[in-house]
């Protein structure tokens, strides 16, 4: 698939979006029926949640109420994930499930968005198999669901658009954010690196940044109103600026976001290494809202891997990067994202990324089992058996945990800054929240300070949490 360079949505396709966002909400108030209600349901990763705040927020526009139950809804919009076959067949599952509802409510619309539905296969299976869908955007076209809303209430053709010619950035949409305190802000989308493994850059397109004065206005619109932490996103958010040609990137971004006066902290995601010069690590080191944070996935830890990954870095190049970000930044905690059972990975390619793991000596890692996706051309190498992957899986964790244990022991007795989330999901009587470094802390309090930076004394550390005692 190859798709032409963008360009900015032109503001009229918007303002069409709009009028038929607005269109819906005179149809239903014209029925007389109550407030229909919409369900927004998402699957993979931070930009996937982003864009579900836009489907959310374009629905509300369209006169729909958010509900969590799905027997009450009028509209459900499924945004998928396609970076692994699991991801993928727990959305099927889910719209499957779907299925009595529409029997049980013939009116009720469903839509399908994201990455899954980017990839023409997943949209014909939809399109036949699936016959209760009613219509299908890729992750190039989510600004038109108004309008596929609006053809439907009017009995208009089923539609399915996996993908389009040009991937355009739509400014301008409304935006309904789920939290009060924490944002996301798209910087970029898209991706140019074509890691063999990976589906992204087949269903998301070309990488195109926004307009610096587009995102500084968002930034400091959220500051503005009391956001407290801001996660600038792109699926290689480093390289920010390339395509733009304006001499401008990443780094200076950030310089320029620290800018804006207000309490809150930038945190981004995620980089690639290839791109994750000193220039940004400096950058991030003299500021003063830029947290001391850094996701930077390694993969694997053996140079022959990486190379058949196409990840154009060496294991040793990787660990200069290290070496500067704690240089420049002792305090930093670093996150990555390790992937086993990559075709062709041999025993010792795997002891090898054991052997990294030790000397990198991660906060935490993201670890997966390499799924073959269609189209790429790592499914094309020869694959490793299931059984060997499930093994490797388990060495890998129980070397991280040991680490992450270790560093986060080494936190007790700090007193470090936690925004605050309010009460754990898992347990109402405790409250939770996140260091600067994203580390999840517990603490015990009477009073709702949700959304509030708080000091907290650390107590007591296990492989996933900290545990602390509120000082301020
Ligand atoms: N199989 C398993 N994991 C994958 N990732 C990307 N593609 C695949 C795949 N085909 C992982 C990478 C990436 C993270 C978001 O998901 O580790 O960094
Ligand atoms: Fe999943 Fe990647 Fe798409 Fe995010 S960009 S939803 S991780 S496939």
């Amino acid at each position: 698939m190859e798709h032409k360079h963008i360009c900015v949505l032109p503001p009229e396709a918007v303002a069409e979006q709009m009028a038929a966002a607005d269109r819906v909400r005179a149809l239903w108030q014209e029925s007389g029926q109550p407030s229909p209600c919409v369900l927004v349901m998402t699957f993979g990763c931070q930009q996937n949640e982003a864009d579900s705040e836009k489907l959310l927020g374009m629905a509300l526009r369209m006169g729909y109420i958010k509900t969590d139950k799905p027997e009450e809804a009028d509209l459900i919009l499924v945004n998928t994930c396609a970076v692994r076959e699991h991801a993928e067949q727990r959305a099927l599952s889910i719209i499957g499930q779907y299925k009595h509802l529409k029997a049980a409510r013939p009116s009720l619309i469903i839509g399908v968005f994201g990455c899954m539905v980017s990839q023409p296969h997943r949209a014909e299976q939809l399109k036949k198999s699936y016959p209760y869908v009613d219509f299908a955007l890729g992750t190039a076209s989510l600004h038109r669901m108004p309008s596929m809303v609006l053809s439907r209430l009017r009995q208009g053709k089923r539609q399915f658009c996996p993908t389009e010619e040009v991937y355009p950035i739509a400014e301008g949409l409304p935006i309904e954010r789920s939290s009060g305190y924490r944002a996301w802000v798209s910087v970029m989308y898209g991706c140019n690196n074509f890691c063999s493994y990976c589906i992204v850059p087949h269903v998301r397109g070309r990488e195109r940044s926004r307009r610096r004065e587009d995102v500084a206005a968002e930034v400091s619109e959220l500051v503005r109103r009391g956001y407290r932490d801001i996660t600038l996103l792109g699926q290689n958010v480093n390289s920010y600026g390339k395509d733009l040609g304006l001499g401008y990137d990443f780094a200076d971004l950030l310089a320029e976001l620290d800018g804006i006066e207000g309490d809150y902290t930038l945190h981004f995601m995620t980089s690639h290494p290839k791109d994750a010069d000193r220039k940004l690590i400096d950058v991030m080191a003299a500021s003063s809202h830029v947290a001391h944070h850094f996701h930077l996935p390694l993969q694997a830890g053996s140079d022959e891997v990486l190379r058949r990954m196409n990840r154009h870095y060496t294991v040793e190049k990787y660990m200069d990067i290290l070496s500067y970000i704690r240089q420049k930044m002792p305090d930093c905690v670093i996150s990555s994202d390790i992937m086993v059972g990559f075709p062709t990975e041999t025993e010792a390619d795997f002891a090898q990324t054991l052997d990294t793991l030790r000397r990198a000596r991660f906060d935490m890692t993201y670890s997966f089992i390499y799924s073959p996706r269609r189209g790429t051309p790592a499914a094309d190498m020869p694959q490793l058996d299931e059984a060997t992957k499930g093994e490797r899986m388990r060495r890998l964790l129980d070397v991280q945990n040991a680490i992450s244990l270790q560093i986060n022991q080494r936190h007790v007795g700090e007193i470090l800054r936690v925004l605050c989330d309010g009460a754990s999901k898992n347990d109402p009587h405790t409250t939770g929240g996140r260091t600067d470094g994203n580390k999840l802390v517990f603490f015990d309090t009477n009073e709702d300070l949700t959304g509030r930076f708080l000091s907290v004394r650390i107590d007591r550390a296990d492989t996933f949490a900290l545990y602390g005692t509120v000082v301020k």
